[in-house]
C-alpha cells in the first residue's frame, strides 16, 4: 500500500504554503473544495476524525446521561468524544452476517433518553440509510455518519457524507483519501457549522478587543495544519478515480473469494452503488477448517498478504473496559441521576457482531496500486491456505 500514489498537485500546494510565508489560507480552500465536491454547505476541518466527531458531539448540546446509539464494530475514535461529553453510547447489534447496523437493530435500542444515532460505514460498505433516517425522523433523532472507512462510497448513487444530518471523515495516511493526518465534519446546517467552528477553531471563545479570548464554553483547538490541507486539496483531485478503482478491484476480487469453499466475503449490498473498499474482509466458516481464524490469518500474512488478521478489538462493547467500570460503579455519565437505568458493556450485548467477528479476517486495503492480477494472486493465497487447513471430516463428507 505504501508508498501511496498521491495527487500530482500535492507538492505544488504545499510549496504555496511555504513560499507564501505561511500566510496562505489553504484550510479554507480545502474546506470549500471538499464541501463543493460532496454537495454540502459546510466543511469544518480538524486534525483527525476522532477530533471531528468530538467537536460534533460537543456542538450537539445534549446533556450528560443522554444516549447515542452507535455501531458496535468500529474504532475507538467513533466513541471517544461521546464518552468525554458524558453521553452514554448504546451499542446496537449488527445485522447478522455483516459488520453494519440497520434500522431494526437500531430500533431495539431506542429509549426516552436516545438523542442521536451514529452509524459507521464499516470497511467502505454503506449502511442502509433510508430506513435508518425514516426511523430517526419518527423519533426525532439526529443521525450522523462516521465516514472514516467509506470516503467516496455511494449509496443509491448518493455520496457518503451526504446521507444524514452530518458526517465525519478521516484523512489519516492509510485512509481512502489519505493525507499526513487530518479530518473534517460536513453538514448542511448553518447553525451546527458555526457552532463547530466556534468550538473547534475559536476554542469556544469570543475575541474581545483590548482583552483577547473570553471563553464562553469549553472549546478545543482542533485546527487542521495548512500543509495537511494542501495535501488534502491535491488528493481531492484524484479521489474520484481512486475510489472508482477500489470499487472495480473489489468487484473482481469478491467473486474469486466466493469460489473458495468455506470463505464468504462481506456481502456488498445492492444499494451500495460505489464501494470505495478500504478494507477487504471475509468470514471463514469454522466447520470447513481445522484451524482458528487467528492461525488462518497469520498464514495469509506469512504467505504475502500484509496486515491480514482478525479484528476483534473493533468490538467496542467488549473493548471499552473503562466504560464498563464506570457503568458498574455508576460513576461519570452513569451517575444517578440522570441515568435512568443500568448499563452493561460486554461482547454479549451484541451477539451478531460477536459471532461474526470470531471468524472474520480482514486486511487494509486494496489501494490505488492494485491490478486485476493482484486479485488472482490474493485468491490463490487464500485458496492455498484454506486447502491446507481443511477439516478432514468435511473433506471426507465431500468425497462420499
Ligand atoms: C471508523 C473509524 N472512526 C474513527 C477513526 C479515527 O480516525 P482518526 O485516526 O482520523 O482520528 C477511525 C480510524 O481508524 C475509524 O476507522
Amino acid at each position: 500500500m505504501f508508498p501511496r500514489i498521491v495527487g500530482p498537485n500535492c507538492l505544488k500546494y504545499v510549496e504555496e504554503v511555504i513560499s507564501g510565508g505561511l500566510k496562505v489560507n489553504m484550510t479554507e480552500r480545502f474546506e470549500k473544495a471538499f464541501a463543493e465536491r460532496l454537495g454540502v454547505k459546510h466543511c469544518i476541518t480538524t486534525p483527525g476524525c476522532t477530533s471531528a466527531l468530538a467537536t460534533l458531539v460537543s456542538a450537539l448540546r445534549f446533556v450528560p446521561g443522554d444516549e447515542v446509539i452507535v455501531s458496535p464494530i468500529t474504532d475507538f475514535g467513533t466513541v471517544q468524544g461521546l464518552c468525554v461529553e458524558g453521553y452514554i453510547p448504546v451499542f446496537a447489534d449488527t445485522e447478522a452476517g455483516t459488520v453494519n447496523v440497520n434500522a431494526e437493530t437500531i430500533e431495539e435500542c431506542i429509549t426516552d433518553r436516545t438523542r442521536a444515532v451514529l452509524v459507521v460505514h464499516k470497511t467502505g460498505l454503506v449502511c442502509d440509510m433510508d430506513p435508518i433516517n425514516e426511523l430517526a425522523q419518527k423519533h426525532n433523532l439526529f443521525v450522523y455518519e462516521d465516514a472514516c472507512q467509506a470516503a467516496f462510497s455511494e449509496y443509491k448513487g448518493r455520496l457518503v457524507g451526504t446521507l444524514a444530518d452530518a458526517a465525519a471523515f478521516s484523512f489519516d495516511p492509510e485512509k481512502t483519501m489519505g493525507s499526513d493526518i487530518g479530518g473534517c465534519v460536513v453538514t448542511d446546517s448553518d447553525e451546527l457549522a458555526s457552532r463547530m467552528r466556534f468550538l473547534a477553531h475559536d476554542r469556544g471563545a469570543e475575541w474581545i478587543p483590548g482583552f483577547g479570548r473570553y471563553h464562553h464554553e469549553m472549546g478545543f483547538s482542533y485546527r487542521m495544519p495548512e500543509c495537511t490541507a494542501a495535501i488534502c486539496l491535491g488528493q481531492l483531485e484524484v479521489i474520484g478515480e481512486q475510489a472508482a478503482h477500489r470499487d472495480r478491484i473489489a468487484r473482481i476480487l469478491w467473486p474469486l473469494l466466493e469460489e473458495i469453499p468455506g470463505i464468504t466475503p462481506l456481502p456488498i449490498p445492492e444499494n451500495v452503488t460505489l464501494f470505495s473498499c478500504w478494507m477487504v474482509g471475509f468470514h471463514m466458516d469454522p466447520r470447513h477448517f481445522q484451524c482458528t481464524a487467528e492461525a488462518f490469518s497469520q498464514q495469509l500474512a506469512d504467505a504475502g498478504i500484509p496486515g491480514a488478521g482478525t479484528a476483534r478489538y473493533y468490538l467496542m462493547p467488549e473493548a471499552l473496559a473503562f466504560l464498563q467500570k464506570r457503568a458498574e460503579s455508576k460513576s461519570h455519565q452513569f451517575a444517578m441521576p440522570p441515568a435512568s437505568r443500568s448499563y452493561h458493556y460486554s461482547a454479549d450485548s451484541c451477539p451478531n457482531a460477536k459471532a461474526y467477528l470470531k471468524n472474520f479476517i480482514r486486511w487494509a486495503s486494496i489501494g490505488e496500486k492494485y491490478r486485476p492480477e493482484h486479485c488472482e494472486m490474493i485468491a490463490d493465497i487464500v485458496r492455498a491456505v484454506a486447502d491446507r487447513n481443511r477439516s478432514s471430516e468435511r473433506i471426507e463428507q465431500r468425497g462420499r
